[in-house]
């Protein structure tokens, strides 16, 4: 018998990693969104509830990150059945932890339940980009990739578009620390460089290509020094304030590397064990409260599982 709903739970994501703007991320176990399809009598589709974003997100399909993603699942298996969509916000807003990413996420996966998996891992992918573009002027995947695939992913290419799956080492943990600001993505990306210096360029790729040999030989202390950036950080640590005393405060805590996750201000670090990551958290929270700013911090392992059906019928 067809399904009546699904709702699917998708996670948030650190995009970047310090090393790869754009083009590495990686998926944590909380916070994310719950999205709920339902079908519905009506043709077409429509945005019947959204909490926990105190009202703040649009609920027109065609501005909305979950409508427009959905919207494309289901120009491309050409169906005009009626659906409903509700969206529960489970994370902060313009926090830099792939919000809008993991409610396209959670959206299409639920609907492509819905519809009895027509649609492909990579299709799905081009849907949640869809609406990631329509919202950014310059889409990017590696929210999208990272929420989906779950675990430690890679952009390898843009132009077609490539997702490489990495391993993910058995101890990595990970604290964020959300600062209660927002930064929107458009105005951090404004704040980028047209071009980067040569040795630049050359540390960055170091980084990049040391951070991924680190996740494939489990080697911690390769992965932590790999953890810097030369192109976004430095750009945006005005946009943060009080960043650089929380990223010391983290390292000062055991973490292996830190750094701002997507365009901030939330700000990561890694570590590989659960108690440190725990005290790397309150360190970070007692160094934003020095420079005024309240905060909510997360602790969890890299999630590799990617969404999750919550319920379906
Ligand atoms: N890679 C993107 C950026 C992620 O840094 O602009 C946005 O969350």
């Amino acid at each position: 018998m067809a399904l009546k709903e699904v709702s699917v739970f998708a996670p948030a994501t650190v995009a970047n990693v310090g090393c790869g703007f754009d083009v590495l991320g990686f998926a944590v176990s909380h916070p994310g969104d719950m999205v709920v399809v339902r079908r519905v009598a009506d043709k077409g589709i429509c945005i019947s509830d959204i909490r926990g974003d105190r009202e703040r997100l649009p609920r027109e399909v065609e501005k909305n990150t979950a409508g427009i993603a959905i919207a494309e699942l289901m120009n491309k298996i050409e169906t005009e059945d009626g659906l409903e969509i509700e969206i529960h916000k489970k994370m902060p807003l313009g926090s830099g932890l792939g919000s809008s990413a993991a409610s396209a996420v959670a959206g299409v996966v639920a609907a492509n339940i819905l519809f009895e998996e027509p649609l492909s891992q990579t299709e799905l992918l081009q849907c949640a980009l869809k609406a990631e573009e329509s919202i950014t002027s310059n889409g990017h995947a590696d929210n999208i990739a990272a929420s989906l695939y779950g675990g430690f992913v890679l952009v390898r290419s843009y132009d077609p578009l490539d997702i490489v799956q990495l391993p993910t080492p058995v101890h990595l943990h990970c604290t964020i620390l959300h600062p209660h600001i927002e930064i929107h993505t458009g105005e951090a990306r404004r704040l980028l460089p047209k071009k980067i210096l040569l040795e630049d360029a050359t540390a960055q790729w170091g980084n990049l290509a040391g951070f991924i040999s680190g996740l494939y030989q489990d080697d911690y202390d390769l992965i932590g020094k790999s953890i810097e950036d030369r192109i976004a950080e430095p750009v945006r640590t005005p946009l943060i304030p009080g960043f650089s005393a929380i990223k010391q405060a983290a390292m000062d805590s055991g973490a292996l590397g830190s750094s701002i996750s997507g365009s901030g201000p939330s700000i990561f670090a890694l570590s590989d064990d659960p108690l440190t990551a725990g005290e790397i958290g309150r360190a970070m929270q007692r160094a934003a409260r020095d420079a005024d700013l309240d905060s909510t911090v997360y602790v969890s392992k890299v999630n590799e599982d990617g969404p999750r059906v919550i319920k379906r019928h």
